[in-house]
């Protein structure tokens, strides 16, 4: 007789709690074209998975006259379910509630799914959508995003953690999804700036609306904090889903194993030819990559920045590897800024967990110039050597034309640790293309030549038969083979099984000390 009111009251409760900040607020989220935080996670989450945690936190601030306004759960909704069978945390910010603000027990919500997944061993996943700090609490939020963003440190490199952006996203809050693996953001919906319009306008006299100033297309293609764009909040969720299909639920784990159907002895004929004849013609690697990886799959992270370099995970033979690429149909896949540090935080994301590194290498060079000096082309190519230099995953490289210069060492070469160096034959691998080189070693004699265009072109022909090729560098050792590209597929899985017990370690220090 008594349990039935008091179950009653639990369902009441559960109920209230599932309405957020009431009824013409969820619809207001609606009216702005935004899904609710919890109908976010019946879409993210596998059917039925969800188990929520403290459903029950109200905030406890009296400032204001907040205590007349409490709403169950506050304005975060947190937990754990699971996607494709496998364990995932979350925390969706509810923004029918005060604007989905951070106060101290939303803080506090987030910080105990983070350290529950720290615990476990399992990928945090945080839809934000939130006004930023709780204004009536004052400094206790601010003192709860820093929890937040110590928590995200010390679980960098260990948990596998993923920031989707579904609404505003402003001021220090930007933080917390920064020092996240991977920024996923909606299209016309979604931005992220430190400050906003009207303070950009008060100090900067610029015009600038919040999608010019941090929309998903301006983080995804200038300035890179965006990893992934996507034109709705369903296919943003979905392609989240996608990512952690090829990545370890921690530090301590392999990448999962996806049997494919895809043969791994397969050759492709069409790689033999893709290479054009003449250097300075440009063809697409990301038509390579998806010819050699199984069933064409590749999922490609900072799809639209830094686009001279292509960086994305895939699968081999079942296992996952990260890929990362020049491009030569983008300014002839050169290394400036951008690419250089794309590609140098992917390598570090792979080797933290675990995820073999293939890296196809079309490069003329660094990018010349004032504006890529003056800007730190020297710190950031350095990024990218240093983390391929420290990575210790299984580190495999095909040359597929040109490796110059520094760009050569820096592009996962055998000096650096990598485990096996292949060259198709149409590879160059010398300290600089034929053009300049002849231009430096035979200035005089070009001067005084009696037809210095005829005399440049044979010497020029000269020293593309001589150095720009694979051979020079098989025969040190610097490549560990020469083969038919149509081999690739075949070579590259049986690299990676030969690879599968590698053990190597870096020297034991507190940590090193790469060139921010
Ligand atoms: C408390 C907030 C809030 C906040 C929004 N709300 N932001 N409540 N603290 N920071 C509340 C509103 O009062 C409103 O409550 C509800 O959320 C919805 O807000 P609207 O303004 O009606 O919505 P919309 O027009 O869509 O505008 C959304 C917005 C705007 C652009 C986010 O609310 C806004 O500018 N908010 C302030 C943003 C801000 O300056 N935050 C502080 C940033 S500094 P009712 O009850 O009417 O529904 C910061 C520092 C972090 O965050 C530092 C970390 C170290």
């Amino acid at each position: 007789m008594q349990k039935d009111p008091k179950i009653k009251e639990l369902r009441d409760k559960r109920a209230q709690g599932r309405q957020g900040g009431g009824e013409a607020r969820i619809e207001a989220q609606h009216k702005r074209g935004r899904l609710t935080a919890r109908e976010r996670l019946d879409l993210f989450l596998d059917k039925g998975s969800f188990r929520e945690v403290d459903a029950f936190v109200e905030h406890r601030t009296t400032d204001f006259s907040l205590e007349e306004r409490k709403f169950l759960g506050d304005s975060v909704v947190t937990g754990w379910g699971t996607i494709d069978g496998r364990l995932v945390y979350v925390f969706s910010q509810d923004f029918t509630v005060f604007g989905g603000s951070l106060g101290e027990v939303h803080a506090e919500k987030v910080c105990k799914i983070m350290d529950m997944a720290m615990k476990n061993g399992a990928p945090v996943i945080g839809l934000n959508d939130s006004g930023g700090a709780r204004i009536q609490e004052g400094v206790v939020s601010l003192g709860g995003y820093a929890d937040i963003f110590l928590r995200n440190t010390l679980a960098s490199g260990v948990i596998p953690q993923i920031s989707a952006i579904m609404g505003p996203c402003a001021g220090g809050a930007v933080y917390s999804p920064a020092i996240t693996d991977f920024i996923f953001m909606v299209r016309n919906s979604s931005y992220m700036f430190i400050t906003g319009p009207e303070v950009v306008k008060t100090v900067t006299h610029e015009e600038v609306t919040f999608e010019e100033l941090g929309g998903a297309n301006v983080h995804a293609e200038t300035s890179g904090v965006c990893h992934v764009a996507a034109d709705s909040e369903a296919d943003t969720l979905y392609l989240i889903r996608k990512l952690l299909s090829y990545l370890p639920q921690n530090n301590m784990e392999d990448p999962p194993f996806k049997q494919s159907q895809d043969d791994p002895l397969r050759r492709e004929i069409a790689l033999d030819t893709i290479v054009p004849d003449s250097p300075e013609k440009p063809y697409d690697i990301k038509e390579v990559i998806g010819l050699i990886v199984d069933e064409g799959q590749f999922f490609e992270i900072h799809e639209n920045f830094a686009q001279n370099m292509v960086v994305g995970f895939a699968r081999l033979g079942g296992h996952s590897v990260g890929i990362v690429a020049n491009q030569p149909a983008v300014l002839a896949g050169v290394l400036d800024i951008d690419a250089s540090e794309k590609a140098a935080r992917f390598v570090r994301f792979c080797d933290s967990f675990n995820i073999p590194l293939i890296t196809f290498v079309d490069v003329p060079g660094f990018l010349p110039g004032t504006d890529q000096e003056h800007n730190g082309i020297i710190r950031a190519g350095a990024k990218l050597l240093y983390a391929y230099a420290e990575a210790t995953v299984p580190k495999v490289t095909v040359v597929t034309r040109k490796a110059y210069g520094g760009a050569y060492c820096v592009m996962n070469s055998k000096h650096i640790r990598s485990d096996v160096n292949l060259a198709w034959p149409t590879a160059e691998i010398a300290v600089m293309g034929p053009d300049g080189a002849v231009n430096i070693i035979f200035r005089r004699e070009l001067a005084e030549a009696d037809d210095p265009v005829k005399r440049k072109d044979e010497l020029v022909s000269e020293y593309r038969q001589k150095f720009a090729n694979p051979y020079v560098a098989a025969s040190r050792g610097y490549i560990d083979d020469v083969i038919e590209a149509s081999d690739t597929r075949p070579r590259l899985i049986n690299s990676l099984e030969m690879l599968a017990n590698k053990r190597d370690s870096n020297p034991p220090k507190k940590h090193g000390n790469i060139p921010l």
